[in-house]
Formats: structure tokens, sequence, C-alpha cells
């Protein structure tokens, strides 16, 4: 049978891996399904702060190493995921005043892009830098360094690891809005420097509700000349899911691929994990679900194959 990785050539296709999912002796199937069907990985959680760094100074690169390891054995293309963002911070991070914490921030940025250095395709060097209006904020960068924190950031990153891609990722910026607008500005700004190669679109879609101006704004983007990516997708629903919502969703799935598909420097698709069962969107949109490819007992979805078509 094709796969979802031959379609998508020259693109990758991506998943969120979770460590403890991909070594999951009881449940074979996620790791199986990960080395036949995708040509990328993300992982979940295992390069962010509270994991890598959770002592000052102090990394933990075992998590991590395990999806690098994966990702090498089967050609992936794998994206660092993320360096510098307000959520899931090691707790000593919140309590360092200004040049502490400008230290503390570059430390982290040279010797995680360091120890994966020559291995990463893409960094996500910061990770949800703007408020929907379009304003910076909220973060500890932000109150304690300045907006300044985000150049220094990417001119650090771009030190470490001058092979990496260096993007900027963030959701509801699909579209073309206050927000998408203001990235634009922070990405145009960067790339007069020559410190940002791509922007992520996280793309956490609602069913019906993915912006028709998807592929207007991907576009943009690349005209300010950097390369563009589908980096966290998924289209959630209300749970039980309706047969309209079951009818849309492989719709939703096919125009996103398609938007990137009709952008040459639209480089890969990456889905946010595999399958329903693992999925983060129950315990964070509670009610909801019904996001992935695959569904809770690893059936393959209608959107999967409307995905394997359009890629
Ligand atoms: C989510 C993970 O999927 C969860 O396992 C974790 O508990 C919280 O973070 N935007 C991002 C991702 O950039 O890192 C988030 O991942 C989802 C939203």
């Amino acid at each position: 049978a094709p796969v979802l990785k031959q379609a998508a050539i020259p693109r990758y296709v991506g998943a969120a891996l979770g460590q403890g999912h991909l070594q999951n002796a009881t449940d074979p199937n996620f790791r199986t399904i990960a080395a036949i069907e995708y040509s990328g990985a993300t992982p979940e959680n295992e390069m962010k702060w509270e994991i890598i760094e959770p002592f000052q100074n102090v990394f933990n690169f075992t998590p991590g190493d395990v999806i690098r390891d994966f990702s090498r054995a089967h050609d992936f293309t794998l994206r660092g995921h993320t360096l510098v963002w307000h959520n899931q911070l090691a707790p000593f991070v919140s309590t360092l005043n200004g040049t502490d914490l400008l230290h503390a921030m570059t430390n982290h940025i040279t010797k995680v892009m360091t120890h994966y250095k020559g291995q990463i395709f893409a960094w996500d060097v910061v990770n949800e830098a703007l408020n929907d209006d379009g304003t910076l904020g909220p973060s500890p960068f932000l109150t304690q360094i300045g907006p300044s924190y985000i150049e220094t950031a990417f001119r650090t990153a771009r030190a470490a690891d001058p092979h990496a891609k260096l993007y900027i990722n963030d959701f509801n910026t699909e579209g073309i809005n206050n927000k998408s607008d203001a990235l634009l500005a922070i990405v145009k700004n960067l790339k007069k420097e020559n410190l940002i190669d791509g922007v992520g679109f996280q793309s956490h879609f609602i069913v019906g509700e993915v912006p028709t101006d998807l592929q207007a704004n991907l576009q943009r983007f690349v005209d300010a000349g950097v390369q563009v990516a589908i980096t966290e997708l998924d289209v959630r629903t209300t749970l039980p899911v309706t047969q309209a919502a079951a009818e849309q969703h492989p719709k939703d799935f096919a125009f996103v691929v398609n938007a990137c598909k009709a952008i040459s420097d639209c480089v890969g698709v990456t889905t946010w994990g595999i399958t329903d069962l693992y999925s983060w969107i129950p315990g964070t949109f509670p009610g909801m679900g019904f996001g992935l490819l695959w569904d809770d007992s690893y059936v393959k979805k209608p959107a999967y194959f409307s995905v394997l078509e359009t890629l």
C-alpha cells in the first residue's frame, strides 16, 4: 500500500513523537506507524526547557536523544522544539532577573544546540512570542530582557549551529490577521540581519474553521524570503463527533496539505501526534478530540486517505 512519506516527496511528512510512546513495549503500533508512514519528527516534549535543562546548567539529553536516534535510524527530517518559550519552563527560570535570565537563555540555546549540532534540520528558536492582538508577551523573557530577547535568541542560535534552519513558530498566525501581521514584521526585521530561515505555522485547527486565506498567508512569508512549514497540525472537534464534522474533517486536512503543496518553499507538514489515543487535545480542550489521522484503535480515518491523496 502507498504510504504518506512516499506521497509527500519532495516534502517531509512528520509527526510529534513522545519518548514514552515510542518505547512503549505494550503498544508497538505507535513506533511501527511512525517508521512506515512518516519521514519527519518533532519531539513532543523532550527538548522543552523543563525536561532538557531542569536545573540551571544541568542538562538531561536522554529523552531528546531517543527521538534523535529514532529519527536518525529512519532517515527522518528532525525538527528541534523548542528553545525559548514561556510554557514548560524549568522552575528556576522564573526566579531569574534581568541579565541573569539573559545569560541563562543564551547558555540554554548554546548548550542544547551544540549537543544536537548538525543533527537538526530546523529549530523552533522562539515559540509563541505573540498575543492574538499582535503585541508581544506574556513571557518572562519579555519582562526581564525586553523585546530584544527575540533577536538575541536568534543571534545566539545562529552562532551555535550555522547549519540548522532557524524558525519562529506560533499559532493563530495561519490566516491573515493582526497576529500574523505582527509576526511578519518580526520576520522581516530578523531577515535583514540574516538571523531567520523559516516560519512554523502550528495549525491546531477546529473542524470547519481552517482559515481560507492560509495559502495566501504562507505566500506572503515566503515573499519575505523565508521558508514555511506546517508544524503541529491537528483538526479537532467536539465529542461525540457529528456526521457533519466527520465529513468536514478530511476536507480540512486536505485543504491544509494542499496549501503547503502549492508553495515550493513550504518544506513539510507535521501532525501533532499519530493517534487520537495519545493526542494532547482532550487534556487541553476538554470535550474535544478527533484531531489526528489514526483513531484510538489505530484505524486509519478518512482524513488519512484524503491527506494521502492530496500530498
Ligand atoms: C503540548 C504537548 O503536546 C503536550 O504533551 C504537553 O503537555 C503540552 O504541550 N504548542 C506547542 C507544543 O508548541 O509544544 C504543545 O505541545 C502544543 C501547543
